[in-house]
């Protein structure tokens, strides 16, 4: 496998600034390094232009800054379509989650059943109907899905990009109430804290793994560094106490490893200015390590 990395320095899609540093964050962390050390060819291609821009341009409180964040959504879905199309494995670097609207618009070119594991603290099923914040960090799944703001569901053109019968949300364990609607109604499979407790890490990967494998023909993975606890990825604008363990999450990369199922992937929610001295960055940078094979012995 050949990899492009691509970073996404966007922090739009919330309100802390300084997770547009995450990019930079998770390449001092030696993101690159990691890989070719596997033994791939790896090339990084930088980051997708995203506008500074002033939040009294805001337009729409519902939608807080829109306009900045769909035009860096379509540079990044043609820069992941273009990386797919020569073949190689895209692996997007954010910036907050809002980025996903973009990677999914590059990968879901490609699939025709394209499954997504969203591995999370958060549903990110937000509309500007339901949003309880405005931010769009919270809505990608949702647009992913279809669901929403036309300019957000529509990136690239077409919607949906997945469907919820191929998502598979892993580590809830703060959901809106018009979230919990949304999953009810359409049947999205999650594993919450709860299941993860009373399965284990184990059973939840292996049953993941089986239910995609049987209808999808690629699966992106979302991680949101803030499905890990905040103990071991302290630096996330979003932190949810009782989350996924370092180890669990090693575990669950080292289960996709070997079930050789993911097809691109995202590291996002790395703020290094919440950080502990570049912690969540190395975490980020060694669980790619064991989603792309990394073995000890
Ligand atoms: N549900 C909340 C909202 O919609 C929080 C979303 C957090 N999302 C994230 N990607 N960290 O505002
Ligand atoms: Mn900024
Ligand atoms: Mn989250
Ligand atoms: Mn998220």
């Amino acid at each position: 496998r050949k990899f492009s990395i691509v970073g996404v320095p966007m922090d739009l899609g919330q309100m802390r600034r300084g997770v547009d540093m995450g990019p930079s964050a998770m390449r001092y962390a030696d993101a690159v390094k990691r890989l070719d050390n596997i033994g791939y060819e790896v090339e990084d291609l930088g980051d997708i232009h995203v506008d500074q821009i002033n939040d009294d341009l805001n337009d729409q409180p519902y939608l807080r800054n829109l306009k900045a964040i769909t035009k860096a959504a379509l540079s990044l879905a043609d820069c992941v379509d273009s990386i797919i199309k020569n073949g190689r494995f895209p692996l997007v670097l954010g910036g907050d989650h809002s980025i996903a609207i973009g990677t999914l618009a590059g990968v879901a070119r490609h699939f025709q059943n394209l499954g997504v594991i969203w591995y999370d603290a958060h549903g990110d099923l937000n509309t500007d109907e339901t949003t309880p914040s405005g931010n769009i960090h919270g809505m990608p799944l949702a647009a992913s899905l279809g669901f929403g703001h036309p300019e957000l569901t529509d990136v690239g053109g077409f919607h949906p990009k997945v469907k919820p019968e191929n998502v598979v949300i892993i580590g809830a364990r703060d959901l809106d109430q018009a979230e919990r609607d949304l999953i009810r109604k359409h049947s999205i499979k999650v594993y919450t804290m709860h299941e993860i407790d009373r399965l284990g890490m184990t059973k939840v990967m292996e049953e993941t793994i089986a239910y995609l494998k049987e209808t999808t023909d690629g699966v992106h993975l979302s991680l949101d560094l803030d499905g890990l606890d905040p103990h071991d990825a302290p630096g996330v604008g979003t932190p949810v106490l009782g989350g996924i363990s370092y180890r669990e999450s090693h575990l669950a990369m080292e289960m996709l490893a070997e079930s050789g199922l993911i097809t691109s992937a995202e590291f996002v929610e790395v703020n290094p200015i919440l950080d502990e001295k570049n912690k969540t960055a190395e975490v980020a940078v060694a669980l790619m390590g064991s989603l792309f094979g990394e073995k000890l012995l």
